[in-house]
């Protein structure tokens, strides 16, 4: 069982978790990830406390951030075993939250329908207009170029569209997030397509 302070506890716990933070993983990122975790578990019909918790808690042992857990997903047991969340749905959660990272999941389908509720919601925060904006706040705090037609090889931050963006819409795991994917996939490639006629002085 997860009681529901525990979902309200775990809110309070990033928005401090995260202060400061400009690395793409703010809180605000991780409340998109909640919301829309939760609104795809009602699509899909998954535990939704189980998502809820996963979502909230699933960058808290962030290899960049949290170096020191994030083999052992150390903060988010911590924060469990204080809420007493019992064994069956910690070990749902912990699996969730392994689950999510693109790095290190890329291909494997996820193991529960609530990771892949959790999965494709963060996987969605990086596309649409979120992720447009997300993209190009990385670059600009990574010192990288906009674009650089020159070299294709460059790490600029249209080329993260082609190495990862773009992507991302074939890779979502459950309905909801697919169709939630269509329209954010569109509006990335409608935004690309706009950028680099303006880039060449077309629009
Ligand atoms: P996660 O850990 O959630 O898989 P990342 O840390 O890779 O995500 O990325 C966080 C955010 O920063 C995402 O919106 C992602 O698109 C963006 N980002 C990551 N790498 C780059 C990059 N090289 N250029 C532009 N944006 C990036
Ligand atoms: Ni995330």
């Amino acid at each position: 069982m997860i009681g529901r302070h525990a979902i309200e506890d775990a809110r309070v716990y990033v928005s401090g978790f995260f202060a400061g933070d400009a690395s793409g993983h703010d809180a605000w990122h991780t409340m998109r990830v909640h919301n829309l975790a939760v609104r795809l578990a009602r699509e899909e019909g998954a535990h939704e406390d189980v998502v809820a918790l996963a979502a909230l808690l699933h960058d808290v042992d962030d290899s960049k951030l949290s170096p020191n857990t994030a083999d052992d997903l150390g903060n988010a047991c911590a924060f469990m075993r204080q809420h007493e969340v019992t064994d069956d749905d910690t070990q749902a959660v912990l699996s969730a939250i392994r689950e999510v990272s693109f790095s290190k999941n890329g291909g494997a389908a996820p193991s529960s329908l609530e990771s892949a509720c959790v999965r494709d919601a963060d996987r969605l925060d990086a596309i649409g207009a979120i992720g447009v904006a997300r993209a190009f706040a990385y670059g600009g705090s990574h010192g990288r170029m906009l674009h650089d037609p020159t070299n294709a090889d460059a790490a600029t931050t249209i080329q993260h569209f082609y190495d990862k963006l773009l992507l991302l819409e074939d890779m979502m795991a459950t309905d909801a997030g697919r169709r939630v994917a269509q329209r954010r996939d569109a509006y990335l490639r409608g935004f690309l397509e706009e950028f680099l006629a303006e880039w060449d002085g077309e629009r």
